[in-house]
């Protein structure tokens, strides 16, 4: 008898200890599902987690990517990260309104013209293994989520905030700032070396890219840099925003982007990369 009840303390210490663990857990990362699914569901997943890490090295992706950047070197954590433009919660946005190709575009569309941009490559067919497979892991990311369509922009519930009321920035001060906080990684040039990507010069985002805007870039720095350690007030992520895009980058001309015809799928978009070569 009292060795049962003995028992039955242990069992409840036990559990209660199990469930706080799990809470902690929840805590670290509330909306990331814990499951992949069975089967070839699953693989595309995975595989679709593969690219979004190794964009520029994988055989699927590789030919579609014209710089030093992965699709992780901005979405941290492989999307996970919370802030630096998660891709938690993203596919309940879409179908969305995007003012850039002035239609409503698609999950996958809207993967597609990062490669475009921030990864200065060439638009992967839609429909391919590599846009199908990242749409299924960013998709999967928002497992349990409700829908909730964006009408407004393609951006998802935990999209960078903007920064408002922005006060001039000054790139000298941003040179500075560089110099202190962020050239131990990327390099006084820029250029980054194995573990850290170039943030200008030729193999780094194009100017068509959304961080090529200084507020854009701004507002990700804010919440994304310096890596692990981000505590940039306004006025610094502006400043560095400023003098990080005051260097050349590629220019981006849509037509350059776009694959030969027969290997497009369809672009879900208004523009024609013929005449829209002016469109940022
Ligand atoms: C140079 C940085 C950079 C790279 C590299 C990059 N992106 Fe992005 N991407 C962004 C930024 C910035 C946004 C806007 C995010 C926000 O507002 O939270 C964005 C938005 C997105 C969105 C929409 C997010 C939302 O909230 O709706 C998707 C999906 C996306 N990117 C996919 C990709 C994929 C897939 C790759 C790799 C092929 C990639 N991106 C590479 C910077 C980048
Ligand atoms: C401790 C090293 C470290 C420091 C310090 C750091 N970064 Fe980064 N940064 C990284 C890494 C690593 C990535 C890519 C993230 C990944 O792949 O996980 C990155 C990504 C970036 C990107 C997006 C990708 C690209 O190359 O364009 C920009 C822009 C950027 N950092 C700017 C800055 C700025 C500005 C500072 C200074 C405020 C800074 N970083 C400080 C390591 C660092």
């Amino acid at each position: 008898m009292q060795r049962n009840l003995l028992l039955a303390i242990c069992g409840l210490v036990a559990f209660g200890g199990m469930s706080w663990v799990g809470q902690a857990e929840d805590q670290k990362s509330p909306d990331i599902p814990r499951q992949i699914p069975e089967g070839p569901l699953g693989d595309a997943i995975r595989l679709g987690r593969d690219l979004v890490e190794n964009t520029t090295s994988h055989r699927l992706s590789k030919p579609f990517v014209g710089n030093a950047l992965n699709c992780t070197s901005c979405h941290l954590m492989n999307g996970t990260d919370q802030q630096a433009a998660s891709f938690l919660g993203v596919a309940t946005a879409y179908p969305a309104w995007s003012p850039r190709e002035k239609t409503v575009i698609t999950l996958e569309d809207r993967i597609l013209n990062c490669f475009m941009r921030s990864c200065n490559g060439i638009r992967p067919p839609l429909g391919s293994e590599v846009s199908v497979s990242i749409a299924a892991y960013i998709t999967w990311l928002s497992t349990d989520q409700l829908i909730r369509m964006n009408p407004e922009r393609p951006a998802g519930p935990h999209a960078v905030p903007q920064l408002k009321d922005i006060a001039q920035a000054d790139g000298q001060r941003g040179a500075k700032l560089y110099s202190e906080r962020c050239a131990s990684c990327h390099a006084a040039n820029g250029q980054g070396n194995k573990e850290n990507p170039p943030v200008w010069g030729a193999r780094s985002f194009n100017d068509g890219a959304g961080l090529a805007n200084v507020v854009q870039l701004a507002s990700w720095l804010k919440v994304a840099m310096p890596l692990n350690e981000t505590d940039l007030i306004v006025q610094e992520a502006l400043d560095l925003a400023a003098f990080v895009n005051s260097h050349e980058r590629p220019k981006f001309r849509l037509s350059e982007h776009m694959p030969p015809r027969d290997q497009l799928g369809t672009f879900n978009s208004k523009l024609r990369p013929e005449d829209a070569d002016s469109a940022k």
